[in-house]
């Protein structure tokens, strides 16, 4: 797929940025690592990013990182060495170091930095986008999603690529990786799946969460693979779910897919609380989303008004709560 590269008038409306959107998975984290196939939709939130490179001492050399993201307390400063990390991986994909170099990178948007929702991911393609556009270079999307996936290995160790694909392409996407590359077709809905989704407000690490299923699945491979059998049940029938807007099963599908998840070990008091709740006040169906031990659960509505009793219902108990919606 190429596409012109996304760019977005920025808050103060004078000049461009360049875009990464966040997302939700649907169905399939953790297990995505392994190759399964999954779901993901990006959510109505993006980050955006400038980057100026000095051409020569104008400025002293160096990374200078202006973050005006909104984000959960605590995230930013738990990511910060991270975030190091990957920004280096994606200016030596364009043959830039900051030591050698002065790079002013603002960061900013509508996307709430929280774990689950593809922050790091948003980072890095907004960063990829935005460096291709200083260098005068026209980059295909599968170039920028290549960028940023060498920019997520920073944040995660070893990404499956789901979280920087969504970014780059936005709508729902099947995603699949494969030894030569990721395997990903875009996926219209003819009717909004409506959402509803909140934070626990706790920063999980990725690398730590991912190596922990890791080694469980090392330890006992039967365990796991037992796992992997129900949950690809689960994926073929959320596909033709999807297929055809039945949301009552996607939303079904969801409530198991988080019962496997916390076989799997990866959801946390937290979640499950979030998740108990959105079913009490009428969603139906709803599961953690992304890492887990922390981060993101969301919910699926029938209908606008279930959607905001579901939204005013979480509001009481999660940090931060958003409404989006899948077409
Ligand atoms: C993180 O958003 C999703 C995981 O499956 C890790 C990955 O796919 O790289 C937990």
């Amino acid at each position: 797929m190429t596409t012109p590269s996304k760019r977005k008038q920025d808050e103060r409306g004078s000049e461009s940025a360049h875009i990464g959107y966040g997302k939700l998975i649907l169905f399939g984290e953790h297990f995505v690592v392994y190759s399964q196939a999954a779901f993901v939709g990006a959510v109505a939130a993006h980050t955006t990013c400038r980057v100026t490179l000095a051409p020569s001492d104008a400025w002293s050399r160096g990374l200078h990182v202006v973050d005006r993201r909104p984000a959960v307390p605590g995230y930013k400063d738990e990511k910060a060495d991270e975030m190091l990390h990957s920004t280096a991986l994606v200016l030596a994909q364009f043959g830039l170091d900051s030591a050698k170099r002065a790079v002013a990178i603002e960061l900013g948007g509508d996307l709430c930095a929280v774990s689950g929702i593809g922050a790091s991911a948003a980072n890095c393609v907004s960063l990829a986008r935005a460096l291709a556009a200083e260098l005068g270079l026209s980059l295909s999307e599968e170039r920028i999603n290549a960028i940023a996936f060498e920019g997520e290995k920073g944040y995660h160790g070893t990404p499956s690529g789901i979280d920087n694909t969504a970014s780059t392409y936005g709508g729902i996407l099947r995603f699949q990786r494969s030894p030569t590359g990721p395997l990903f077709e875009p996926r219209k809905l003819a009717q909004p799946c409506l959402i509803v989704y909140a934070s626990t407000g706790i920063t999980a690490s990725t690398t730590e969460v991912v190596g922990d299923v890791r080694k469980r699945r090392d330890a006992d491979p039967a365990w796991y693979a037992a796992l992997a059998a129900r949950y690809q049940t689960i994926f073929d029938r959320a596909d033709k779910a999807l297929a055809a807007c039945d949301f009552a099963t996607v939303g079904a599908l969801a409530d198991e897919n988080h019962a496997l998840l916390q076989e799997l070990g990866v959801s946390c008091p937290e979640l499950d609380n979030l998740v108990v709740a959105a079913r009490a006040a009428g969603a139906i169906g709803a599961k953690m989303s992304g890492t887990g031990r922390g981060g993101l659960m969301f919910a699926v509505a029938r209908d606008t008004v279930t959607q905001t009793a579901i939204f005013d219902a979480l509001s009481k108990i999660a940090p931060q709560v958003w409404k989006t919606s899948f077409a």
